[in-house]
């Protein structure tokens, strides 16, 4: 990013289409740069909102102690969340404890401090649902595994606050010298939206100078099902006060996010392969083996609907990079049907046809990916590959 913004004029614009936690955000606020972040997940979209600031210190510290207090004062027993299978996934005594620190933070008047307390409450239900937390699937718990106390509900919240606001803290000081009275000036935009569609914020055609990013490696419900991870935290929290344009259909069923991601639905798989075929040879080679063989054929309608969502995106995406702009696009190679999908080749091919030029390619090995131990997409992913193109 250095280099590419070293090449620029002014405070360019950052965009990544596929925000996430917003590591691409935060590398490009220290940078100075303008920025601009879709995800289809609310809850990645909140975390990524928080992260932007602003990074008023002492009044967070102040509307913590308060926070802290008014759920320490508040012996309600009214159940502040419902949704079908609540009482699965929940204990009452535990939604008992959950509902104080929902009620303590709508009274919070200030929406960026709610923020950072929802994101810490999402990190909370995590911990204390009956779901296992070794995987991102929704999974219930060992019932021989020791059961969740409910008493340390309200101190474990605590405790992630503290050290969230450490993390907040860190994040100031790094800043510091950018942020005027704790704001990043530069503008940042963080929205939820769907990047293989166009989107409605006016004015984004051609105004990115670096589109960053690391897309998903393949359809949700066989890599990594962001929406399940983030069903249950979801459920807790205010959606209108992660984004107003939020309707509460995202959390439809346990799968719904999933399957509004990419890939998230093989209709009409072959017809979208077949319109990939000229797009990206190296998709259509793999496809074919795969759909020569019956027993990788649902493998083959994955991989087709997972790429034409992709390929969408970058048409979409690509869209938005001025001439001369770039695209930086981290991707792994993962195993389908016991074939190798070169995901870095489909992409810079589907982006040769959208009208970019190969500038560079750069491989490292995955040097640490926090995710739960017991994932199946980290045991095919060994390698992971940035290819920078520029729009011709
Ligand atoms: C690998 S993560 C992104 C990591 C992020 N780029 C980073 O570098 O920290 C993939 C993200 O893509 C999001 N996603 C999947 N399909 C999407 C779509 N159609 N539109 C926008 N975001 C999507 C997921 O919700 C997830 O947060």
């Amino acid at each position: 990013m250095d280099i590419l913004l070293s090449t620029m004029k002014g405070h360019a614009t950052v965009f990544d289409p596929f925000v996430g936690s917003g590591t691409v955000l935060t590398e490009a606020m220290r940078r100075g740069a303008n920025f601009v972040g879709f995800d289809i997940n609310p809850l990645a979209v909140l975390a990524s909102k928080v992260k932007s600031g602003p990074f008023y210190v002492t009044a967070l510290q102040d509307k913590a102690d308060e926070l802290v207090t008014r759920i320490s004062l508040d012996f309600g027993k009214k159940i502040e969340a419902d949704f079908p299978g609540m009482d699965k996934w929940f204990t009452r005594e535990i939604a008992v404890e959950l509902s104080k620190i929902r009620r303590a933070i709508r009274q919070e008047s200030s929406l960026w401090a709610r923020r950072f307390f929802w994101l810490t409450l999402a990190e909370l239900v995590r911990q204390v649902s009956n779901s296992r937390t070794s995987t991102f699937k929704l999974h219930l718990r060992d019932p021989l595994d020791a059961p969740l106390d409910f008493k340390e509900v309200c101190r474990k919240y605590g405790a992630i606050l503290e050290n969230n606001i450490s993390s907040y803290i860190e994040q100031a000081a790094v800043l510091a010298e950018i942020l005027t009275n704790g704001v990043y000036q530069p503008a940042v935009k963080i929205k939820m939206h769907n990047s293989a569609m166009f989107s409605r914020i006016s004015g984004l055609a051609k105004k990115i100078d670096i589109m960053v990013t690391s897309p998903p490696y393949g359809d949700n419900a066989t890599t990594v099902p962001y929406g399940q991870f983030s069903y249950l935290p979801l459920q807790w929290i205010d959606l209108c006060d992660i984004d107003k344009a939020i309707s509460n259909d995202i959390l439809c069923s346990t799968h719904e996010i999933d399957a509004r991601s990419l890939g998230g639905s093989i209709r009409n798989a072959n017809e979208k392969a077949e319109s990939l075929s000229e797009m990206s040879p190296s998709f259509w080679s793999i496809y074919k083996m795969l759909w020569e063989k019956k027993s990788t054929q649902g493998h083959a309608k994955r991989m087709a609907a997972f790429t034409y969502d992709l390929a969408k995106s970058i048409e979409v995406t690509g869209s938005y990079v001025k001439q001369s702009g770039y695209a930086v696009w981290t991707l792994g190679n993962r195993n389908t049907g016991g074939y190798v999908v070169p995901l870095a080749e489909i992409v810079s091919e589907v982006f040769n046809f959208c009208g970019f030029a190969d500038v560079a390619r750069i491989g490292r090995d995955i040097p640490y990916k926090r995710m739960p131990n017991k994932n199946s997409i980290s045991a095919t992913m060994t390698e992971e590959v940035t290819i920078i193109m520029r729009k011709e």
